[in-house]
């Protein structure tokens, strides 16, 4: 039986815990999507913390794909020269670092959370997104949106790979595709979003066209002896109207299996602002993972209010995930690894850093 502290390999990857931190942007970049100090910190106490996985937030395959101005960019050898050195000290911590690659689509070009305004960035600072068709998100101010045509569909699964090349560049054991949270590809699998009538929309085949090739050119690149995940939303929350479901997210993994991809990272929601969520109480997406991991067959991460080293090492215990990912928490806990090996009465299964030891 598997625990918190059991280690995974995927293809030839030995990741040494099942904890893996959470992608979570920063908004610290100074425009131009290079990676800062704040990352190096950022990302390094965390590895320094013992997850086993480190990845970074949603990394922008191109400039028109950022969320904000200040995000994290990977469209040029400049990006991945300025996040290889965090890439190693994570490495050198015995961390296995991740990268998520990422278009934010009709979503792009907003003000950061923690900005004065909020809402889209408009004037010179912002840009107009794309999307699957030209309407908007929902918000108050709302971008134009250009529909990406056929060329621009091609050109984003360039973006893409050229994306896990410079990753690999900068020495990423792990490429995670961000297909969740209403961004470009969760944008094309949702029929909220996509009504489109081409080879990219209309049924289940057309509107996951993207995210499965996508997926399989990313893999092209990425070396067979290390795994990539993709992120999905595993429902859209929205009950009452034609929508993406739970049931769609069992086979679509299935097929991103096939394609290439090694595990799925499952959270949900983030399509449209009507969204529901029945709960959001601890661990309220795992059993999402659970029902992807035992239906598709495929390996999953489950992520959402886990919080605890017991719920952790539940979730990985009883099956329901392979991966217990962990966003908040680790914003509160950078050592949150280290803690929950104590606290399980692990410590045997983590390597402390030598600078650290005295404060055992
Ligand atoms: C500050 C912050 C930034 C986030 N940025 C990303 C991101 O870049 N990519 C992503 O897939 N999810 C992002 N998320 C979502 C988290 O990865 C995670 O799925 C969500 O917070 C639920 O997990 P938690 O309850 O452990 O926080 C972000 C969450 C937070 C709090």
């Amino acid at each position: 039986m598997s625990d918190l502290f059991t280690p995974l390999t995927l293809r030839e990857t030995e990741i040494p815990n099942r904890v893996m931190v959470s992608p979570m942007c920063q908004y610290s970049c100074d425009g131009d999507g290079l990676a800062t100090d704040w990352h190096h910190v950022h990302l390094g106490s965390r590895a320094v913390g013992g997850a086993g996985i480190v990845m970074t937030e949603a990394a922008a395959v191109d400039s028109v794909g950022r969320i904000s101005p200040q995000d994290l960019g990977i469209w040029s050898q400049e990006h991945a020269d300025a996040l290889a050195p965090t890439v190693e000290f994570v490495r050198e911590q015995g961390s296995v670092p991740a990268i998520q690659l990422a278009h934010a689509g009709r979503k792009a070009a907003t003000h950061r959370p923690f900005a004065d305004e909020s809402g889209p960035v408009h004037g010179t600072e912002g840009w107009t997104p794309v999307g699957p068709t030209d309407v908007p998100y929902p918000h108050d101010d709302p971008h134009e949106v250009d529909a990406l045509d056929q060329a621009g569909i091609e050109a984003v699964i360039e973006d893409f790979r050229r994306a896990a090349e410079l990753s690999l560049d900068a020495g990423f054991e792990i490429a995670e595709v961000h297909g969740a949270h209403g961004y470009l590809l969760h944008e094309f699998y949702s029929p909220v979003t996509n009504t489109r009538e081409d080879d990219y929309g209309g049924d289940y085949a057309g509107r996951t066209r993207l995210i499965r090739e996508v997926t399989a050119a990313v893999r092209e690149v990425w070396p067979d002896d290390r795994p990539v995940f993709v992120r999905l939303s595993a429902t859209d929350w929205l009950p009452d109207r034609e929508s993406w479901t739970v049931d769609d997210t069992v086979r679509l993994s299935a097929d991103l299996k096939e394609v290439g991809a090694d595990l799925v990272d499952v959270s949900g929601g983030g399509i449209h602002p009507d969204q529901r969520i029945p709960g959001t109480g601890a661990h309220y997406q795992v059993p999402y993972a659970e029902r992807v991991r035992s239906e598709a067959d495929v390996r999953t991460g489950a992520v959402g209010k886990i919080t605890t080293p017991e719920g952790a090492d539940e979730v990985v215990r009883n099956g329901r995930a392979d991966l217990a990912i962990l966003a908040r928490e680790h914003l509160r806990d950078p050592y949150f690894t280290l803690h929950a090996a104590k606290e399980l009465d692990r410590m045997e299964a983590v390597t402390v850093p030598g600078q650290y030891e005295r404060g055992i």
